[in-house]
């Protein structure tokens, strides 16, 4: 099945849409009609987002969410019931860069990591559930990162929330497969979006164009896959650092694979 035919009127809701994998993902699922649900706190950018959507003759409603917020989440899904019907899939996107430059554990860095990253994307997802269930289908699509797989030296925050958000996404795809719920976690290397515009990176992990993350998603969404590394090269990185944890720390070290210390 083409791509166009497959996403065709499919109800999408994309957190995190107003920049980014978010903002690019929303385009392209646009194009491909579907009624795509732009949600993220900053509603100047969702607004005129929603009308170069519908200005082609495309489908999208902008809803002011903040994911942190369990008041925000119900609205975003009762808004979108109430104008489309119902959900197809969730695209949790929506997430920050938390570093902790001074490797002295500051716990409060954490705890906001964790508040967003973690349990902002829980609530969005816990919330949509219900819906699903009711429908028996729907796809939930969590937005992970290669760091969960091997930890990037200053980023303890963000690499800790997106490695719990990891074991998640593993127990959530088995537990709902009973109700024809299919989970998938995509983790993208280095894209060239606002959230790293001042990380300087090594040519090994040059930063890819969101539309790079955008196929993988789609393509992850069509074939139903459970997890997906983009760009695909960087499935080895996984494989090395739990055959061989020293050496891979060493290549990171020498290659300088290295957070926020890169500046
Ligand atoms: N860029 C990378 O290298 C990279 C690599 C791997 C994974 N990722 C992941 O990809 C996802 C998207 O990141 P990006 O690179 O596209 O970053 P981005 O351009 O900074 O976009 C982040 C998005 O998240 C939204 N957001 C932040 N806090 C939110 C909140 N509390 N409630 C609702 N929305 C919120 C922002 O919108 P508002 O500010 O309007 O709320 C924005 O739309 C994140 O989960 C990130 O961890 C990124």
């Amino acid at each position: 099945m083409k791509k166009a035919d497959f996403f065709k009127e499919k109800v999408i809701i994309i957190t995190g849409s107003s920049s980014g994998i978010g903002r690019a993902t929303s385009l392209a699922l646009a194009q491909y009609g579907s009624k795509v649900v732009l949600a993220s706190r900053t509603i100047e950018k969702l607004i005129p987002l929603e009308e170069q959507i519908t200005s082609k003759g495309g489908q999208a409603l902008a809803i002011k969410t903040d994911i942190c917020s369990l008041v925000d989440i119900n609205k975003m899904i009762k808004e979108t019931i109430l104008k489309w019907g119902r959900i197809d899939i969730l695209i949790a996107c929506a997430g920050q860069y938390f570093p902790d430059i001074t490797s002295e554990l500051d716990i409060n860095k954490y705890q906001e990591s964790m508040t967003l990253n973690f349990f902002g994307t829980l609530n969005s997802i816990k919330n949509t559930l219900p819906e699903m269930k009711r429908q028996r289908s729907g796809h939930i699509v969590i937005i992970n990162s290669l760091d969960s797989k091997k930890g990037i030296v200053g980023d303890g925050p963000y690499v800790s929330a997106k490695a719990a958000l990891d074991g998640f996404g593993d127990v959530l795809r088995q537990e709902m497969k009973p109700f024809n719920i299919k989970v998938t976690s995509i983790f993208p290397g280095r894209v060239n979006t606002p959230m790293i515009e001042s990380i300087k990176v090594p040519l090994i992990t040059k930063k890819i164009p969101p539309e790079k993350v955008v196929k993988a998603i789609l393509k992850a969404i069509k074939g139903n896959k459970a997890n997906v590394i983009v760009p695909s090269v960087f499935s080895f990185v996984t494989i090395l650092n739990y055959l061989m944890p020293h050496f891979s720390d060493w290549a990171y070290r020498v290659l300088k694979i290295q957070g926020q210390h890169d500046n």
